[in-house]
């Protein structure tokens, strides 16, 4: 079982042809509510492809809370630590999309109601688990809370440094893979307690130019497949679930870095952070396609 602590967000989509400036008023195209948030995201991108996923989160206890535990349940997700708060509402993310690309304002709302404490509760749960999967859209504390369960019990993590902030040099210590994009990256390395041996643990994202790791000391480059970008939101959150999942089933490192960047290819292809994350039916023969 894949384990994902992590944020819920409903992403409130307008598709635009420009970016407003600041005082001005456009008139956009299209508007949507979609399941969003990375935590979830990365829980169903695992899910779709066959992983049992348990969600850990918390969501409000209001009408999008509502709709996104029932929607969890519907993708076959196991629910029972996504508590609905009644102090806060369920995380929104406000998303402009313009010719693909997009631009975010969240309001982590009853995400930051995800408390260490609550972990410790429900510690055994988590050490049941086979892999462990964390972003940074819940307090620094209760990801360093699930980082300290996990290395306890020895499962292997992937930390997910998104939204970015610097990470704390502890928990170098105890993540199994981080998966920054190359800026993150960068500041990462820059960091004065960087070490050079933790290169090896990272996994570095770079759009459609696939992306690259260290074995070895030698780089290793995977690259993506070009397809017709509709909506990027969410790519990076199908590479990590993916990335989870076929890690979990066994697959080398190299071979689930493969197949997690054809799923996140195939996710951008279809509006909302969810819409696009393939089934493994799907990832198979797009992947056969690809390749003739
Ligand atoms: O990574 C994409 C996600 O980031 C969106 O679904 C949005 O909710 C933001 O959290
Ligand atoms: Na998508």
């Amino acid at each position: 079982m894949i384990t994902v602590i992590g944020s819920l967000n409903m992403d409130l989509v307008t598709t635009v042809d420009r970016f407003p400036k600041l005082g001005e008023t456009l008139l956009g195209n299209t508007f949507q509510t979609k399941y969003g948030g990375k935590g979830a995201n990365q829980a169903i991108a695992a899910s779709r492809l066959g992983g049992e996923v348990q969600m850990i989160g918390c969501v409000g206890e209001d009408a999008f809370g509502r709709d996104y535990l029932s929607h969890l349940k519907r993708e076959g997700i196991i629910v029972e630590y996504v508590e609905p708060v009644t102090d806060s509402p369920t995380g929104t993310a406000s998303i402009f999309i313009v010719e693909g690309d997009n631009s975010i304002v969240i309001v982590p709302g009853a995400n930051f109601q995800l408390t260490p404490q609550k972990l410790e509760s429900i510690e055994e749960t988590i050490a049941s688990s086979d892999m462990l999967l964390l972003q940074l859209e819940i307090p620094m504390e209760t990801v360093d809370q699930a980082l300290q369960i996990a290395a306890k019990h020895h499962i292997p993590t992937i930390l997910n440094p998104a939204p970015f902030q610097p990470i704390p040099k502890k928990w170098w210590e105890w993540i199994t893979y981080i998966t920054p994009n190359e800026h993150e990256a960068a500041a990462m390395m820059a960091d004065d307690h960087f070490q050079e041996q933790y290169k090896e643990k990272m996994i570095i994202t770079n759009g459609k130019n696939g992306l690259l790791y260290y074995e070895e000391g030698n780089e290793i480059h995977i690259p993506a497949p070009t397809v017709k970008v509709v909506d990027t939101t969410g790519a990076g959150d199908t590479f990590n679930g993916a990335l989870a999942y076929f890690l979990t089933e066994g697959y080398s490192k190299k071979e689930a870095c493969q197949l997690a960047v054809y799923a996140a290819s195939l996710s951008v292809t279809k509006l909302g952070a969810q819409g696009g994350m393939p089934t493994q039916e799907q990832l198979r023969s797009f992947i056969e396609s690809d390749t003739k």
